[in-house]
């Protein structure tokens, strides 16, 4: 399962970037509003500078025509630009027709498996179940997870792949690997806490005491 980076912030991105474990990054409205001032398309195009993977940008019309406008325009920005649609009618015509253009899209704001298929069958990249809003509400979403995966499995047609969205903890990240996810995006702090461990800290400890005491 590969890792992306669910950040808009270019000094978490650079640093993620820096341990070579990132494959790509996705941004949302929200996180790109975080970056006080900055400029949307510059700050995509800086992201594909610093990650040589799928980057995606995400639309804010409602109506098909505007997101395909806009889907028309990321995808000149760079040529790793995914264009990202919520999970609505109007975002599975926008798909349908990006994708007749040979333009790359990733369905956001994925709660059930039937908007999952959906997406696959209107020629998603790639579809994004919100995991951690999911258990937000007290339903499990590594099991939308599985389900998704089960049923891209039957289709021998469907070669969308299931981006593991609304990260919370290390543990999603394993359950989604378990569950069948092609990749999970991550805020930078769960990258952080995933390499946390205290048995690591006291490791280091030790071995640096007892380097330091050897006669
Ligand atoms: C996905 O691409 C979204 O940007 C993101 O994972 C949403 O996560 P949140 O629920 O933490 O806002």
């Amino acid at each position: 399962m590969q890792i992306f980076l669910d950040s808009a912030n270019l000094d978490e991105i650079r640093e993620a970037a820096s341990w070579g474990i990132l494959s790509g990054v996705t941004t949302n409205p929200t996180l790109i509003a975080k970056e006080k001032g900055v400029d949307f398309q510059s700050t995509i195009q800086e992201i594909a500078s610093l990650v040589d993977g799928p980057i995606s940008a995400e639309t804010v019309s409602l109506d098909a025509e505007g997101m395909v406008r806009e889907g028309r325009e990321f995808a000149k920005w760079h040529p790793n630009v995914i264009v990202k649609v919520p999970s609505t009618p109007a975002g599975l015509k926008a798909v349908s027709r990006l994708a007749s253009e040979g333009i790359r899209t990733n369905v956001t704001l994925i709660f059930n498996s039937t908007q999952a298929l959906f997406a696959a069958l209107a020629g998603a990249f790639v579809v994004s179940p919100f995991v951690g809003r999911i258990d937000d509400i007290g339903v499990d979403g590594i099991q939308l997870i599985r389900e998704i995966a089960d049923i891209y499995r039957q289709d021998p047609d469907i070669d969308t792949m299931i981006l593991s969205a609304s990260i919370r903890t290390p543990r999603h990240i394993v359950e989604s690997a378990m569950a069948g996810a092609h990749i999970a995006t991550c805020p930078f702090k769960v990258l952080e806490q995933s390499m946390k461990h205290p048995l690591t800290d006291s490791g280091i400890e030790r071995f640096l005491a007892d380097w330091k005491a050897r006669q």
